[in-house]
């Protein structure tokens, strides 16, 4: 199962590649979550993405191919993968043919979570994150038990630098300009499958794992 998970900030792509993970046993690969890892580290790919990132920019393609080549060379991903965050524009989707080509192996399906603009701000103002082990939050209905700590590991949730009003405006029209292009690129490959992402959470859930099952 080689999946792709398309969608603007906000959508769900990080909550629901990990229900996506846990049902078939393949492991989530977030972008976005690698580039704030090489930040928290301070390593020369996070010095580079550091401004870019918290500016809700695109980090240059050639940087992201080479992480996302080495992350599918994993002996965890040969077999299967969401990919959540890449590709996001054109030459990052040929990029990524071309990583797979070389290995005799093409994408499955690329999952497309359509939701509102206004639910893309109240969804990412309320996000908190664990930065220990990575999961999801939401100040209303996706609330840790413990105020402020993750219920998995007790680390204390942070607000994500970029889920800042102006900079979750630009991620939307970067979004606009740059990703979404691929909705047609991936539907004129027949690997499209919208999915209508408003809605509580298990509910979304399900209509996805309905469309991969
Ligand atoms: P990335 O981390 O990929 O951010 P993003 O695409 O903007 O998406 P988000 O993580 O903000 O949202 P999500 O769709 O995962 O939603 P979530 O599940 O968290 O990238 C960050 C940055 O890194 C980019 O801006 C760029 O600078 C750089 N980058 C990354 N990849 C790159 C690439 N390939 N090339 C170049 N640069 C790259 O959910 C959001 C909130 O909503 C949560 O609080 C959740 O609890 C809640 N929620 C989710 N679903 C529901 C629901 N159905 N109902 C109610 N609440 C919900």
């Amino acid at each position: 199962m080689m999946v792709v998970l398309l969608g603007p900030p906000g959508a769900g792509k990080g909550t629901h590649a990990a229900a996506i993970r846990d049902a078939f046993t393949i492991p989530h690969i977030s972008t976005g979550e690698m580039l704030r890892g090489a930040i928290e580290e301070g390593s020369p790919v996070g010095l580079k993405a550091k401004t870019i990132v918290e500016d809700g920019q695109l980090v240059p393609d050639e940087v992201m191919a080479e992480m996302v080549e080495e992350r599918l060379s994993a002996a965890d991903a040969v077999k299967g993968f969401v990919l959540d965050g890449y590709p996001r524009n054109v030459p990052q989707a040929r990029a990524l043919d071309g990583i797979l080509s070389g290995r005799s192996a093409r994408l499955d399906r690329v999952l497309s979570l359509v939701v509102e603009d206004a639910e893309i701000v109240r969804r990412l103002s309320g996000r908190r994150t664990c930065p220990g082990c990575g999961h999801i939050y939401h100040v209303s209905g996706a609330a840790p038990r413990t105020e402020g700590r993750c219920d998995a590991c007790g680390t204390a949730l942070v607000r994500r630098a970029d889920d800042q009003p102006e900079v979750i405006a630009r991620r939307i029209s970067v979004y606009a300009a740059q990703t979404e292009p691929l909705v047609a690129f991936y539907r004129d490959r027949g690997l499209l499958e919208e999915v209508d992402a408003m809605g509580p959470v298990p509910v979304v859930r399900e209509r996805i794992l309905e469309v991969l099952q």
